[in-house]
């Protein structure tokens, strides 16, 4: 946690009023409860959190919304009970509040941090403006599965990158300094779900999760320590069990390692009923067991369920819970509410309250976007679309003229997406542009196909947008089958067999298996769920306005029956080699070809790059040297061999072919995004470290180790890389 220069004063203010507080003014301050949306005190349902704050018997309200609700309910609980300490107000502003960028997993194919950072920036001074000053952002899940509603708001299958995307997400919402996080235009981060919930078994939403430590601690923790070290307010424990302690239960992860191992000072927040959930999950007997298992374990305030307020009092004369634990939830709850500066500050200005997305932020939303998206195959010169050559367009599909491409946790009241075929016409206004939906999103209405077939074969090339609408993207909705719902696959092959040249834009909030039909179709670009500015930046990268330039954060499988299926994979000791495919008795399936239709960090450009063998600045090095700080430089060239200018991402990998545990074929340990003019060279540096080469081992006392060895560095421009270098570890 970086040193918060006010933290001296804070720690008297909050020994202070710990002192004079009574018991159930401490339980009141570790609960949060729900309003009820964008209406003030006096409108229906919210009269029991009026009455606790008034009574000063509550710590948090989520799901308040706008400056005016937002200091009326906050004036009830600073101006009318005994104490007067402020609310803290939540509210989950996971990619836009009022400016809706693209889904989390769409930032992530950006391979540029700098993305999630300005949303972080724009969400947050958004949002604090109209009295929300703590959000329930950024998810960092590490997720295999696509079948999974929540990878959307994940940053994808890799720790590495899911690391540096948490990092700039924090220091987006809360600035880089403790002290900026009482600024009036930043909020409290909050890391969730911790941890491991993106390991959930099948994929299905709250499943269990049964992991090694040395799993838990490669694959899903990196994150959740970078952004404690970064200095992330908050975190929130996740519904799932962790190897059948659920982790709102979880004293090994909450406490040990979270809050001992890593220092983290600040506020764990249960997810929703997440609390009360331990009597459904078999772990405790009635509610008073699960406050008194939550709160032991770590959990410092309770979102929703109120069993820490209901059964507080008890659980503390009987001894089952520890003053100590008590007071040290509270601190942090103090804490939080003393750095976000509300004791001196607990209204908001109403008269500066941001109202609506401005051009700037606009504008912001489309770099972003345009940023994203991947191009995943693009022959015949399809893409760019030539203004000068393309004098009529078709623009067909369900998500064509749809506002509805905003994804999963965009806020109710949020501006509508601008759609494809508008940012089309506005980037072509020369072209006859067309327009015909085809069929519907879903559902097995056909009607339409024919007149999109009409326009498609009188056009000049035509574009398909199609996708999963973000109804079936997020929490708790899981699909069993990834492929284009309803009858949008016939609508592709039909569009694609009149042989107008077609780009097909596929809309979604993660992986699709898109096999029946991606041979069929020249160009195709993944624009995920791509904010406010859907249209405009879709019609940016189709005319080359912006070079595409994302990559895959997360693998596309060629069927859902292959699911799991990552980069960051193990070897087996008979893994499937391309040399021998007839060889039977090997990892990989009998009725279907090895391997992902795209593999994670694929995308192409409108140009083509050169890399040249990654260089070291030394080829040997000792632990010793490891462990004392000492570092390797790998040294990549790159070359733009194309035509145009563009962007690629180089990316280097390392592999441990021989260690105690184990390891990946492929750990990302660097990754950077780089635009050359046609013909331009450049070398891009990577640094490894200790922490790059080494791995945590099964110890549950946590325990990292650097084994001598030789490490293998990939570099390329996808996971599938050739290019290698060895470092010896002696
Ligand atoms: C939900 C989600 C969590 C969210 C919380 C508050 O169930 O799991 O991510 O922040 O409840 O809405």
């Amino acid at each position: 946690m970086p040193h918060d220069a006010t933290s001296d004063d804070h720690q008297t203010r909050i020994e202070d009023l710990l002192g004079r507080m009574t018991v159930e003014e401490k339980l009141g301050q570790l609960q949060q409860l729900a309003w009820a949306w964008n209406t003030g005190p006096g409108g229906g349902g919210t009269a029991d959190v009026e009455a606790a704050a008034r009574k000063g018997l509550l710590g948090s309200v989520l799901n308040v919304v706008g400056a005016a609700n937002s200091n009326a309910l906050q004036r009830i609980a600073v101006e009318e009970s005994r104490l007067g300490i402020p609310l803290v107000f939540g509210l989950d502003v996971i990619h836009g509040f009022h400016t809706t960028f693209p889904i989390p997993l769409a930032q992530a194919a950006a391979f540029d941090p700098a993305v999630t950072r300005t949303d972080g920036e724009v969400s947050a001074a958004e949002a604090r403006s109209n009295g929300i000053h703590w959000t329930f952002s950024p998810m960092m899940d590490v997720t295999h599965e696509p079948r999974w509603g929540r990878i959307a708001e994940s940053t994808g299958e890799d720790p590495y990158l899911a690391a540096r995307y948490a990092v700039a997400k924090v220091h987006g919402y809360q600035g880089g300094d403790p002290s900026d996080l009482s600024a009036p235009d930043r909020v409290a981060a909050c890391a969730k779900h911790f941890a491991a919930y993106g390991g959930a078994e099948g994929g299905r939403d709250y499943n269990t999760v049964d992991v090694s430590e040395q799993r838990l601690r490669n694959l899903y923790l990196p994150p959740f320590e970078a952004a404690v070290e970064a200095g992330a307010a908050t975190v929130m424990a996740a519904f799932n069990t962790i190897s059948g302690v659920p982790a709102h239960a979880n004293a090994h992860t909450l406490t040990g390692i979270l809050k001992q191992d890593w220092g983290f000072d600040g506020v764990v927040v249960s997810d929703w009923t997440g609390v009360r959930e331990l009597i459904a999950h078999g772990n405790a007997a009635d509610e008073a067991d699960a406050g008194r298992l939550a709160l032991s374990a770590g959990v410092d305030m309770e979102m929703v369920s109120t069993t820490f307020a209901d059964h507080g009092r008890s659980l503390l004369d009987s001894g089952a819970l520890r003053q100590d634990r008590l007071d040290d939830a509270v601190a942090r709850v103090l804490r939080l509410k003393l750095r976000l500066g509300l004791f001196e500050r607990p209204y908001v200005d109403e008269a500066a309250a941001i109202t609506a997305p401005s051009t700037r932020t606009r504008a912001a939303a489309r770099a972003a976007a345009g940023r994203c998206m991947v191009l995943l195959k693009n022959e015949d010169g399809v893409l760019p679309l030539d203004a000068g050559i393309v004098r009529s367009l078709a623009v067909v599909g369900p998500f064509a003229d749809s506002g509805d491409l905003l994804g999963t946790w965009s806020l109710p009241g949020a501006p509508e997406a601008v759609p494809v075929l508008r940012g089309l016409r506005e980037a072509l206004p020369d072209a006859d542009v067309t327009h015909a939906r085809g069929v519907p999103a879903d559902g097995p209405d056909t009607s339409g196909l024919a007149e999109a077939v009409a326009v498609a074969a009188a056009a000049d090339a035509v574009v398909v947008v199609v996708g999963e609408p973000p109804a079936v993207s997020g929490e708790a909705a899981v699909r069993s089958d990834l492929r284009l719902p309803g009858r949008q696959e016939e609508l592709v092959a039909a569009v694609a067999a009149t042989g107008t040249p077609c780009v097909v834009v596929l809309v979604g909030g993660r992986p699709l298996t898109i096999g029946a039909w991606a041979d069929r179709v020249p160009a195709i670009v993944m624009a995920w769920h791509p904010g406010i500015e859907a249209g405009p930046a879709v019609a940016d990268v189709l005319t080359g306005a912006v070079a595409p330039g994302g990559k895959l954060p997360v693998t596309f499988p060629r069927t859902v029956g292959q699911i799991p299926l990552y980069h960051n994979h193990e070897r087996t000791g008979r893994p499937y080699d391309p040399a021998t495919p007839q060889e039977k008795y090997v990892s990989k399936y009998l009725d279907i070809a090895d391997g992902p239709q795209f593999p994670f960090g694929h995308g192409l450009s409108y140009t083509t790059f050169a890399l040249g063998d990654p260089a070291l600045s030394r080829e040997r090095i000792t632990t010793d040297e490891l462990h004392a700080g000492a570092t390797v430089e790998v040294a990549v060239p790159v070359r733009n061999t194309g035509a145009r200018d563009g962007e690629e991402v180089v990316q280097l990998y390392v592999q441990d072919p021989a260690a105690s545990i184990a390891q990946p074929v492929r750990r990302l340990r660097g990754f950077r995004r780089i635009r050359l003019a046609a013909g331009e060279e450049r070398t891009v540096r990577f640094t490894l470290g200790a922490a790059d080469v080494g791995f945590w081992t099964n110890d549950p006392a946590g325990v990292h180790t650097v084994e001598p060895g030789e490490i293998h560095l990939h570099t390329g421009t996808s996971s599938h890389t050739h290019a290698r270098q060895t470092l010896l570890i002696t």
